[in-house]
């Protein structure tokens, strides 16, 4: 009795192993590196951002543009083939997505990030006028005040060997961001809030912590780590916060009483992206949770992103000072030394926008998004089986010779009109394509056009001698060594 317990506890993992592999049977056409019996490949991806990062270029090297990989009990495809992302990204089937953004949802919840089916094509539809572009024209005002209070921070850094400019971007983009969803000054470049600005650092570092174990991403085991009470208190304090100004901000309306109707937006006053979602005409089914999960997600989409934006921005522009000098003589042009950065300024920065495209090319701020398949599919003449996690390897794509020939090179050029026009319109994806991209998308061109703009108005950039970033990937890409230039103030320098 005991043996034939003992024989089949032991063989209960093996048969499992041989049934998943048996699942995935169709995919053995697609290479990769040989999975340990059990284990599969996680090992092979590495436990630190800087690993994942560096393992995932390699195996791209040795297995081609879509190589697979066996992790705990998913199979996953990396794809950073144009052909196969066409047909991915362009589907109104394969939306769902994989099982990792699990670890977001204690902070967005079912945001329009992590949600699916109709409940996602809802929330869409809805949220899609709140960056309507008089909105965002709005939130110029935004940027620009931010802009001028970050420009002043950065004075102090002038003449000094090096400096690391993560901290003053990364509180700069919290301040916009709070601004322009919830309609909230933070000050946090003044130092002010400083218990959010801790909380949302810290959940982002458990997160990450989470992301690269193999057991701390289950809920239930996380439960007994000593992590789990100080990740509750930062979430405790996020949503505190944000739920309070929805609730506030829900009674502040009732009372004005005021119509806003989605013709005009009723635009005379400055907006948030809370109240668009209050004054949507379909309110009336939104509860505060639910403008709060929404509210999050901007959140945490629309802040780190931006901030590797324009801090791999300034690191190139650095190091390529023709580049820059370039910019700036655009900039000399088109804005001269006004304070105000006007839309009609940002649409005729050209140059500028070809290098903040580049940017998001060489160091693409979301290197990965990944899908989780509903049901089986045909991809490219690949059967996948439902369940097989598609992981859209984006920094890859943007790495790939087909389409960038030296990728290492830093060629703002790539982006002129003829040259993009003959490149496969998959080939660069920084925000994602199809019905699932990034909804923020312009929002975030904006932001990083006029932040790069006022900093360089008043500073040129240049690089730190022996400097190289370390670059890492989890949700976003960012240099596990700072990000450090160096600052001199222009001899003409624009007021
Ligand atoms: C450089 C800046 C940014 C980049 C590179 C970027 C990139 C992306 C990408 C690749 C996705 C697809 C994610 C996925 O499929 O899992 C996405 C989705 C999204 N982004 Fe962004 N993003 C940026 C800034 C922003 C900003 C500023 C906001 C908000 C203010 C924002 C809000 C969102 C939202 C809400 C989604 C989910 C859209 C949906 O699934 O319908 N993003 N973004």
């Amino acid at each position: 009795m005991f043996l034939a317990i003992a024989v089949i506890l032991f063989c209960t993992p093996f048969i499992w192993w041989f049934l998943f592999l048996q699942k995935y049977k169709s995919l053995s056409v697609i290479p990769g590196p040989r999975p340990i019996p059990l284990l599969g490949n996680a090992n092979d991806l590495g436990q630190t951002p800087q690993a994942f990062f560096n393992n995932c270029s390699k195996f791209m090297k040795e297995y081609g543009d879509v190589f697979r990989l066996y992790i705990a009990d998913e199979c996953k495809i990396f794809v950073a083939n144009a052909d196969f992302l066409e047909q991915i990204m362009s589907s109104n089937v394969h939306i769902t997505k994989s099982r990792g953004y699990s670890l977001l949802k204690k902070f967005v919840n079912y945001g329009l990030l992590t949600s699916t089916g109709s409940k996602w094509k809802t929330r869409r539809k809805m949220i899609t006028p709140t960056f309507h572009f008089k909105i965002l024209d709005q939130f110029l005002e935004v940027f620009n005040a931010s802009g001028d209070i970050l420009v002043d921070k950065l004075s102090q850094e002038v003449g000094k060997p090096s400096t690391d400019l993560y901290p003053y971007i990364n509180l700069f983009s919290l301040d916009v961001i709070c601004e322009t969803a919830m309609g909230v000054k933070m000050s946090t470049q003044e130092g002010e809030n400083s218990e959010f600005v801790d909380s949302l650092r810290g959940w982002l570092d458990i997160f990450m912590v989470r992301f690269f174990s193999a057991w701390k991403r289950y809920d239930s085991l996380f439960k007994i780590t000593s992590e789990h009470s100080l990740n509750e208190h930062y979430l405790n304090v996020l949503q505190k916060y944000s739920s309070t100004v929805v609730e506030r901000r829900r009674s502040e309306k009732a009372q004005e009483k005021k119509e806003v109707t989605d013709s005009d937006f009723g635009i005379k006053r400055k907006v948030a992206l809370l109240d668009m979602l209050l004054e949507s005409e379909y309110n009336q089914s939104l509860t505060n949770d639910d403008i709060t999960e929404e509210i999050n997600t901007f959140m945490f989409e629309g802040h780190d992103t931006t901030t590797s934006g324009i801090c791999f921005a300034l690191l190139a522009l650095a190091d390529h000072p023709e580049v820059q000098d370039r910019v700036y003589e655009e900039i000399e042009a088109t804005v001269g030394d006004e304070k105000y950065v006007t839309m009609k300024q940002l649409q005729d920065t050209r140059y500028l926008e070809m290098v903040v495209k580049e940017v998001q090319r060489k160091y693409s701020a979301v290197p990965i998004v990944e899908r989780q398949l509903e049901v089986d599919a045909k991809i490219c003449g690949v059967d996948f089986p439902k369940d097989t996690t598609l992981t859209l390897y984006l920094y890859g794509v943007h790495q790939n010779e087909k389409y960038f020939p030296e990728p290492e090179k830093f060629d703002p050029d790539r982006f002129l009109p003829e040259r993009q026009s003959e490149r496969h319109n998959y080939a660069f994806v920084p925000f994602s394509a199809g019905a699932r991209n990034c909804i923020g998308q312009k929002f975030a061109m904006l932001d990083m056009k006029v932040t790069l703009i006022k900093i360089l108005q008043k500073y040129k950039v240049s690089p730190v001698p022996g400097y190289k970033p370390e670059l890492g990937m989890a949700a976003i890409l960012k240099s596990y060594n700072g990000i450090n230039v160096r600052f001199q103030r222009r001899s003409h320098e624009m007021k």
